[in-house]
C-alpha cells in the first residue's frame, strides 16, 4: 500500500488502495459509507457483493484515508472505474440522456469513454476538510479516460458537501433529476472533463 500525503503534508494520509487492501479492508470501508450516507446499519450486508464484483472491472482504482499510520482504520473511502456499455450504471444513464431528447451520437460522445466516479465517502467527523477534495483529485490523477461522470441524490438548491464539492471541482449538469431504475429519489449526473486540473 503506497501513502501519498495530503495537501496539508500532515495527517491524514491517502492510502492507495489495491484490489486485494480493499478486499481486506471492506468492512472499514462499508461502515464509512453506511454512516456518510445516513443508511441503516445492515445496508453493508446488501452492498458487499457489490463493492467485489466493482473491485473486477476493467481500470479499478481505489483510495482511502487514515488518520496516523498507514494500516489506522480508514476514515474515508472512494473509488471507481472504467464506463462500459455492459454495465447497469451506464445503460441507465443511456436511457435517460436518450429520454432527454439527446442523439444516438452526442449520447455516444458523453458515454465512449469516462471513468465512473462510484462511491466517495468520508466519514462524518472528518468532514469539511479537504478530504473529499484530495481523494477525488487523487482517483483521478493520470486516468487515460476523456472525462469522469458520477451521481449523486438530488438535494433542494443543491444545499450538501457533496454538491458543494462537486461544483468547486467544476463538475457539471449531464442528466438532472433522473431516477435509476429501483429508486424513486431523483439523481443528477455530473461530468467533468479529463485530465482534471
Ligand atoms: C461528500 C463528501 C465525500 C465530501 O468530503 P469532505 O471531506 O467533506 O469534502 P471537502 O472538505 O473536500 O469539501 C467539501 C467542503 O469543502 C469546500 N471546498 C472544496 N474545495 C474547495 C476549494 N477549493 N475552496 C474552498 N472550498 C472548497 C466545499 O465547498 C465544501 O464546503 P463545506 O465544508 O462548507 O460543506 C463527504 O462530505 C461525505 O462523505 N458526505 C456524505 C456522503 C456523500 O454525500 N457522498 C457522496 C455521495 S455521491
Amino acid at each position: 500500500m503506497r501513502t501519498v500525503a495530503t495537501d496539508a503534508e500532515t495527517t491524514p494520509y491517502l492510502v492507495d488502495l489495491s484490489p486485494q487492501e480493499i478486499r481486506r479492508r471492506l468492512p472499514e470501508a462499508l461502515a464509512i459509507y453506511v454512516e456518510a450516507m445516513g443508511y441503516p446499519r445492515g445496508t453493508e450486508y446488501h452492498r458487499a457483493p457489490m463493492w467485489i464484483e466493482h473491485v473486477s472491472r476493467p481500470g479499478w482504482r481505489g483510495v482511502g484515508a487514515v488518520l496516523s499510520t498507514p494500516d489506522a482504520p480508514l476514515v474515508a473511502v472512494a473509488y471507481g472505474y472504467h464506463g462500459a456499455r455492459n454495465q447497469w450504471w451506464h445503460q441507465q444513464v443511456r436511457d435517460g440522456l436518450r429520454k432527454s431528447g439527446y442523439t444516438d451520437e452526442h449520447i455516444d460522445g458523453i458515454l465512449d469513454d469516462y471513468f465512473e466516479l462510484t462511491e466517495l465517502h468520508v466519514t462524518p467527523s472528518a468532514q469539511g476538510h479537504g478530504l473529499g477534495r484530495a481523494l477525488t483529485r487523487r482517483l483521478l490523477q493520470d486516468r487515460p479516460e476523456k472525462s469522469v461522470l458520477l451521481s449523486t441524490p438530488e438535494v433542494v438548491q443543491e444545499e450538501n458537501r457533496a454538491w458543494r464539492l462537486y461544483r468547486r471541482l467544476g463538475f457539471e449538469d449531464v442528466l438532472r433529476n433522473f431516477t435509476f431504475s429501483g429508486d424513486r429519489r431523483p439523481f443528477a449526473v455530473l461530468g467533468h472533463a479529463l485530465p482534471f486540473e
